[in-house]
């Protein structure tokens, strides 16, 4: 069974005539990598938002169709109920951050959950120590850089257990560095078993973590699979996809260079130019 299932999903923001989402369809299931991707207003984040049924709770409209997390419909479960399976990461993390320090954050939802607090100090300690921010125990969140407030919110959502962790275009306000190693734990996470869907733009960074892509655009999906295969796609650039340059400079110049397959990071781009140019073979 997948952990989220998407069936024909149709959905209206209140008091709109246009569908922000149209006939999705997909599937996580467990341990996957997927990432989405689309222009502005394509739809992402209304997406995300119906995997723990923040769409329709709290936002209402009319929702068509249905999301299945773990096979409970999302329109019976609350999104409390939800959360413990579906943990979501947003874009602007001064939006999520509710306390004034790193430590009554992460405790936060533990309490709520109405865990004992020797059991809230152990997971504590253990998210403190698994992303790498003890030192930042006792600072006040808002005063910390954009990156580690993203690693305290993905703390305060990992103590919680998920199974899925979500995040929305979490490198949004990231410099390049910062956001390629924030992405660089997501990957980590996901190896430690975490399943993963990660809204994103910057694709050179990240698609080569991903084992299944979704391209959105007006609500629809326009394609999906394995990225490898759909980023060279026309579709992908047609619709405004920033597709790594790595992958539209093998394809300007398909028809004077064959390539085995297309690469997906920087360093497969390097072997595939080696390739091309006829070096690394032996005479
Ligand atoms: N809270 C909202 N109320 C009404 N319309 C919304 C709301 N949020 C997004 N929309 C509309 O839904 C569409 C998809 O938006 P969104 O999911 O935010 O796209 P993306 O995340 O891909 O940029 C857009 O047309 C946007 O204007
Ligand atoms: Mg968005």
């Amino acid at each position: 069974m997948p952990i989220i299932e998407v069936d024909n999903l149709t959905y209206y923001y209140p008091g709109s005539s246009k569908p922000a989402l149209a006939n999705i369809s997909l599937n996580v299931e467990k341990g996957d990598f997927l990432l989405i991707t689309g222009p502005s207003g394509s739809g992402k984040s209304t997406l995300v938002r119906t995997f723990n049924g923040l769409i329709p709770h709290l936002f209402g409209g009319r929702f068509e169709g249905k999301v299945l997390v773990k096979g409970k419909d999302t329109r019976y479960c609350s999104v409390a109920e939800l959360s413990k399976t579906v943990g979501i990461v947003f874009q602007d993390p001064e939006n999520q951050i509710l306390t004034l320090s790193v430590e009554r954050e992460i405790a936060f939802g533990l309490e709520n959950l109405g865990l004992p607090r020797k059991v809230i100090r152990e997971r504590m300690e253990k998210v403190l120590k698994d992303l790498n921010i003890v030192h930042l125990r006792e600072r006040i969140p808002i005063e910390l850089s954009v990156g580690e407030q993203q690693k305290v919110i993905v703390a305060s959502i990992i103590a919680m257990m998920p199974e899925v962790l979500v995040f929305d275009e979490p490198t949004a306000h990231m410099d390049p560095l910062s956001a390629l190693k924030f992405l660089e734990l997501v990957h980590e996470l996901n190896k430690r078993g975490y399943t993963v869907v990660v809204v994103e733009h910057r694709l050179d960074l990240v698609a080569k973590y991903a084992n299944k892509i979704i391209i959105l655009n007006n609500g629809r999906i326009v394609v999906k699979g394995e990225p490898r295969n759909i980023l060279p796609s026309d579709i992908a650039e047609e619709c405004g996809v920033d597709v790594p340059r790595y992958i539209r400079f093998f394809k300007r110049i398909s028809n004077l260079a064959k390539i085995s397959r297309y690469p997906i990071s920087d360093e497969e781009a390097a072997e595939t130019l080696k390739e091309v140019l006829g070096y690394g073979r032996s005479y």
